[in-house]
C-alpha cells in the first residue's frame, strides 16, 4: 500500500472510499456541510436516521451513487477533542481498512486535518490501516484473497507533503514487516514451529547489513551450561535451540541493548500438565521470542546507532519419559540454584539462562518479553501487558514508547518482601511461590539473574494472542512488543 499526500477538498477527491473523521457533535464542520450540499441533503438525513453523533468507535457508511467523485463515504467518530490522540488515528486507519475490504475499495482517501502533532497522526493512521490488512489464511482451503488496498491518500485543502510527515510514515512502514513476521510465527501450528524451525526462521529473516545469527544446537547448549533450557527440554523428543541475533550499527554504537524473548514453542505444562482448555492456545508461548526475531529483522532498515543482541531460548515443554520432575534442582551458570516444584513454571527456568548470559556482556539495558504468567492476565486482562523494572527511567521510557505505538503497558511492582515466599528447603529458591501475586513472584525470580543491569520485563501473556482491531483475522498472534521495542531503540 502506497501512501500519498494531496492538496484537494473532500467533494473533489476521486477515490473508492472517502473517510472523514468527525468529532463528537461536530456535524456542522465545513467539510461535512460541503459534502451534504453535493449529496442534496441526503447525508444529513442519513446522519439523523442512524443517530450518528461522531462518538468514538461509531461510524457511518454512505454510498454516494455517483453524486460525488468518491464512490463511498465513511464518517468515522473521533469522540471528544480532548480525548483524541495518535491511537484514535490508528484505530480509524484500521476501521477504514476493514471497510475498504467490505466495499472492495482499492483506494482510500482520508481527510487529514489533525489539531496537533500531524507527524504522529499520519504515522498512526498509516500504521492502523497497514496492521489491519493482516491475515493468516495459509491453512484455509477456501481463502479468497483480500482485496488489496493500493493507495492510502491523506488529503485536505492546502496540505503539503513535507519531510517530517514522510519520515514518520516511512518509519511506520519499516516496522510493520517485523510485526507481521512475529504474528506469522505465533500463528503457525506448534508442530511446525519447533525450536529448530524457529532457528531457521531467524536465520532466514534476520539478514542485511550489520545482522548476524547464531543458532546453538543441543550439544552447544549443554556445553554452554544453559541448564534451565536443558532441563525443560528433557521431556521432549525435539531438540532445543538457543538463538542469538546480533546487530552492529555502521558507526560506533552509542548504547548496547540486550533483548530476551521466551521461546517455548508449545507449553503443555510438562509433568505438571495443564488442563486441556488451558493448553488450546499454548502455541503462543514463543510470542516473546517471535517479537524479538521480528524486531531484530527490521534493524538493518531502521539503522539505530545501537548495538543490539537478541537472545531466544527455544524448546517445547512436554511430559516425556525423561521429563524433569517436581523436586529436581537446576544449577545455573551464575551459580544460583532453583528447585523445580511446578514444571509448568518453565518460562522463568529458560529465561534465567538467557538473562544470565546476556548480563555477562554488560549491556546498558536488558529487556525481556515473555508470555510468562496467567496471573498477569488475571490482573490486567488480555489488552494490557505488565511491565516490571529495576530502573524507573528505563521503565518510563519503555511505557512512553508503548503509548506511542498504541500498545498498552502497565507497571507492576517488584515487591521485595515477596521473595520470602520463594524460599526453598534445598536450593536458593523454588520456581513457584504461593497462590497470590504470581506475576510478581515470577518477575522476582528473573530479577535474580540480571545482575543489577537496568532491566525491564514485559509479561505479555494477555496481549500476545487475542482479538485485535488491527488484524483481519479473528484471533491470533498480535506481534505485541515489536513496535514498542523498535521505537525504544530509536529513542536511545
Ligand atoms: N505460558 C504460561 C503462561 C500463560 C498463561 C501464557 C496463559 C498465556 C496465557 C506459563 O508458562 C505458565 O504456565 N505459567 C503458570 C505459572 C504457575 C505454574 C506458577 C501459570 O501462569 O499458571
Ligand atoms: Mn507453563
Ligand atoms: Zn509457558
Amino acid at each position: 500500500m502506497e501512501t500519498r499526500f494531496r492538496d484537494i477538498s473532500a467533494d473533489a477527491v476521486k477515490t473508492d472510499l472517502l473517510v472523514l473523521p468527525v468529532q463528537e457533535k461536530a456535524l456542522e464542520a465545513p467539510a461535512i456541510r460541503a459534502l451534504n450540499r453535493r449529496l442534496r441533503g441526503k447525508l444529513s438525513e442519513q446522519i439523523l436516521k442512524s443517530k450518528f453523533t461522531g462518538a468514538e468507535g461509531s461510524s457511518l457508511v454512505y454510498s454516494t451513487a455517483g453524486n460525488l467523485p468518491a464512490a463511498h463515504l465513511m464518517l468515522v467518530g473521533f469522540g471528544k477533542a480532548k480525548d483524541i490522540d495518535s491511537d484514535t488515528w490508528r484505530r480509524a486507519g484500521a476501521r477504514a481498512r476493514k471497510e475498504a475490504l467490505a466495499v472492495g475499495a482499492e483506494e482510500i482517501a482520508v481527510f487529514f486535518a489533525p489539531d496537533k502533532e500531524p507527524e504522529q497522526a499520519a504515522g498512526a493512521l498509516v500504521e492502523g490501516a497497514t496492521l489491519a490488512s493482516y491475515r493468516f489464511n495459509k491453512y484455509r482451503s477456501n481463502s479468497n484473497p483480500a482485496t488489496g488496498v493500493k493507495t492510502l491518500t491523506l488529503f485536505k485543502p492546502g496540505l503539503k507533503r513535507n519531510p517530517a510527515l514522510e519520515r514518520a510514515v516511512k518509519m511506520v512502514e519499516q516496522t510493520i514487516p517485523g510485526v507481521f513476521l512475529a504474528r506469522d510465527l505465533v500463528n503457525e501450528p506448534p508442530s511446525i514451529t519447533t525450536a529448530r524451525f524457529l532457528g531457521e526462521q531467524a536465520q532466514r529473516h534476520c539478514r542485511g547489513r550489520g545482522l548476524s545469527v547464531e543458532v546453538w544446537s543441543k550439544q552447544k547448549i549443554a556445553a554452554m551450561n544453559l541448564a534451565g533450557l536443558m532441563a525443560v527440554n528433557r521431556g521432549s523428543l525435539e531438540e532445543p535451540r538457543f538463538i542469538k541475533i546480533h546487530y552492529r550499527p555502521a558507526g560506533k554504537p552509542r548504547k548496547k541493548v540486550a533483548l530476551i524473548g521466551k521461546g517455548i514453542t508449545f507449553d503443555s505444562g510438562g509433568l505438571s500438565l495443564k488442563p486441556a482448555k488451558s493448553m488450546e492456545t499454548m502455541k503462543l508461548d514463543m510470542a516473546g521470542g517471535a517479537a524479538v526475531i521480528g524486531t531484530m529483522s527490521r534493524l538493518p532498515h531502521l539503522r539505530p546507532d545501537i548495538e543490539v543482541t537478541g537472545y531466544i531460548p527455544a524448546t517445547d515443554n512436554l511430559p516425556g519419559g525423561n521429563a524433569q520432575k517436581p523436586g529436581d534442582v537446576i544449577r545455573y551458570l551464575n551459580g544460583k540454584t532453583i528447585e523445580v516444584l511446578n514444571t509448568d513454571a518453565e518460562g522463568r527456568l529458560i529465561l534465567a539462562d538467557a538473562l544470565a548470559l546476556a548480563a555477562q556482556q554488560k549491556p546498558d539495558y536488558m529487556i525481556n518479553l515473555a508470555t510468562l504468567t496467567g496471573a498477569c492476565v488475571v490482573a490486567l486482562g488480555t489488552g494490557v501487558a505488565g511491565i516490571f523494572s529495576n530502573d524507573q527511567a528505563l521503565s518510563d521510557n519503555v511505557i512512553r514508547c508503548a503509548r506511542d505505538a498504541g500498545e498498552k503497558l502497565w507497571q507492576l511492582p517488584l515487591v521485595k518482601e515477596y521473595r520470602e515466599a520463594l524460599k526453598s528447603s534445598v536450593a536458593d529458591m523454588k520456581n513457584v511461590a504461593g497462590p497470590h501475586g504470581g506475576a510478581i513472584t515470577a518477575a522476582l525470580i528473573l530479577q535474580e539473574f540480571v545482575d543489577d543491569i537496568p532491566w525491564a520485563h514485559l509479561d505479555i501473556a494477555g496481549p500476545a494472542f487475542t482479538e485485535t482491531e488491527t488484524a483481519l483475522c479473528a484471533k491470533g498472534g498480535t506481534g505485541f512488543g515489536v513496535r514498542t521495542l523498535l521505537r525504544f531503540l530509536l529513542t536511545l
